[in-house]
């Protein structure tokens, strides 16, 4: 469907053409006087310059030509605005229009695009933090937004299960039990199936073994040697390394599983390894990787460079490669398996370096296709209340499994004091508001800004946070079910101001969507249904709607409601959440 702000333009532009004027002086916007009129013209203004005419006469002429139709109210205002209020009949047949169409008439992408989404990023046999929850977040909305428009998208996890943090658990778990066949490098028979450790064990063994590297360096060295022989395919530590992922990874699904998060690709950096030898000497025989000090580095730095800009590392004098090394091998095996047409990363911004580095690299040795879309969207910090990162009451890393059990808690205890569900609903319902309150809590902030964490306030039924968008729909639901089959009923013309302001806050829903689609900003997605549930509720509590008496007006209340759930719902569902039946 054409957007309702482009309509009128339409009409608009069609008068000042009628009156002998240019028509692109007839673009409309949004009203920022809603107390005076919903929509607004300027282009009087402009083109008195252009015609030498007071731009109050060329209004006035615009006006006489508009189509009364369409607009209830069109007024000129000195010196020369044109204020417009739409008519009833053109709302409701847009209104109208919208609940028909699919996906209530937003347009999708005219030329579907391949995009691969590299989100989540947890790392293997380290518990996941709460670091890793807004890139699951975000990456889950933003990959669903872009499904939505129509495109095909495939969101990787990228497990980062390659580096030395896995030599430093092999190391660690060395000192721990000397006598397994996995360090004996003259053992020809096969390994043990069962894993020597527990996840729990498992999980010990990395920050004992990081700090202890941090004060021992023979240690240190030591874990540098594992990795690199890891990586060179020694078969004890490939078999260890085996465990740890077997381990690791089904714990990694299940949080993933309980935050709603879905990946299409679970491919971590060591499957980039497989591609590295190649690309290694190729960027070696194009002149783009360098002998430095014993190290492999790709260089790439340009003239007027406003700030440090240091090489990509490949490879390491101890033999081992890197971060930057598994990242460009990921690219040329995502350009060979799915040649996209974008890819986009989420990450802390603080690693907006290495993604700088790396984005140039691949430009500079046509890893990625000049026409392919590089992008790198950093996310900010979430903050304790004291305004520095999150941390447990200790002091330590929050776990992401700790926190969310921490808000199921909370929301578990509101929803079992209300007792408006079932005991057997209990759970899914508290599920539901506490992944609500989480998620609505990260995505209404501007992803790169830090935001603080506030229980209380995420978790709250009333203002800006994700159960009150519920509890909105969870209201809607409740009058249907009373009102009953609904299926007959069609919007009316506004039969009161709450309903306009109803009607027109569902016409923003395509330049919201739209604009989140465009700037990967679930935030944009969160303040229009804020305002769509603000414009649901006024009515709500200004207008009868069950005990209106007139069947015909009713069944318009009834439509326009049902409709306001089902963009509440869609839109939800884009950020990643779903409202219970009650609460
Ligand atoms: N595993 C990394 C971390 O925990 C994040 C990976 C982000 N994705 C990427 N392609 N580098 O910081």
């Amino acid at each position: 469907m054409e957007k309702l702000l482009n309509l009128i333009s339409q009409r608009v532009s069609a008068a000042f053409e009628a009156a002998g004027l240019e028509k692109s002086y007839g673009a409309v916007t949004v009203s920022n006087r809603p107390d005076l009129c919903e929509f607004q013209c300027n282009g009087a203004l402009a083109a008195a310059k252009a015609y030498h005419k007071p731009p109050f006469v060329i209004a006035e002429a615009v006006v006489e030509r508009l189509d009364k139709g369409d607009f209830s109210m069109a007024e000129v205002v000195k010196p020369g605005f044109i204020n417009l209020k739409l008519s009833d009949a053109f709302l409701q047949s847009y209104v109208e229009e919208m609940r028909n169409a699919p996906d209530f008439g937003v347009n999708k992408e005219p030329q579907a695009k391949t995009i691969v989404i590299d989100y989540g990023g947890p790392n293997v046999a380290k518990p996941l933090h709460i670091g890793h929850l807004r890139s699951a977040i975000i990456g889950e909305s933003v990959k669903r937004i872009y499904k939505f428009f129509g495109n095909r998208v495939i969101g990787d996890v990228h497990l980062g299960d390659w580096g030395l943090q896995m030599g430093l658990i092999i190391a660690g778990l060395q000192e721990q039990q000397p006598e397994l066949p996995y360090f004996d490098e003259g053992y020809t028979g096969s390994y043990p199936e069962q894993p020597p450790f527990t996840l729990g064990e498992l999980e010990k063994i990395y920050p004992a073994a990081s700090a202890r590297s941090k004060v021992d360096a023979a240690f240190a060295e030591k874990a540098h040697q594992v990795t690199f022989e890891l990586q060179s395919g020694r078969p004890g530590y490939r078999a260890l390394w085996r465990h740890i992922m077997n381990v690791s990874i089904p714990d990694v699904r299940r949080i993933y599983e309980d935050l709603d998060v879905h990946f299409e690709s679970w491919l971590g950096e060591s499957d980039a390894d497989p591609y590295i030898p190649d690309m290694v000497e190729n960027l070696k025989a194009q002149g783009f990787a360098v002998e430095s000090n014993g190290a492999l580095i790709f260089p790439v730095a340009q003239e007027g460079d406003k700030k440090e800009m240091p090489p990509c590392i490949l490879i390491k004098s101890d033999g081992a490669v890197l971060y930057d090394t598994t990242e460009l091998a990921t690219m040329v095996q995502r350009e060979r398996d799915f040649h996209p047409d974008q890819i986009l990363y989420l990450a802390d911004k603080r690693q907006s370096l290495h993604f700088e580095q790396v984005f140039r690299a691949a430009r500079m040795a046509h890893i990625i296709r000049p026409e392919t879309q590089m992008q790198f969207l950093g996310f900010g910090t979430m903050n304790g209340k004291d305004g520095k990162p999150f941390k447990t009451r200790d002091g330590g890393v929050m776990r992401l499994e700790t926190l969310i059990s921490d808000i199921m808690e909370f929301v578990g205890k509101k929803v079992r004091e209300n007792q408006v569900v079932e005991a057997d609903q209990v759970e899914e319902t508290t599920r539901r508001i506490a992944m609500a309150a989480l998620k609505y809590g990260d995505l209404s902030n501007q992803p790169t800004k830090d935001y603080i964490f506030d229980m209380d306030r995420f978790a709250a039924f009333e203002g800006n946070t994700g159960p009150y968008i519920l509890y909105t729909i969870v209201r809607i639901k409740s009058i249907l079910a009373k009102f009953g089959d609904f299926a007959h009923c069609a919007v009316q013309t506004p039969a009161n101001p709450y309903a306009k302001d109803l009607m027109l806050a569902m016409t923003r829903l395509a330049p919201a969507l739209e604009l989140a689609y465009r700037d990967a900003a679930p935030n944009i997605l969160c303040s229009y249904i804020y305002e769509l549930a603000g414009a649901v509720n006024k009515f709500y509590h200004e207008t009868r709607i069950l005990g209106e008496e007139d069947l015909e007006k009713q069944q318009g209340y009834i439509a326009l409601i049902a409709l306001a759930k089902d963009i509440l719902e869609k839109c939800i569902e884009l950020l990643g959440f779903s409202a219970p039946e009650r609460m």
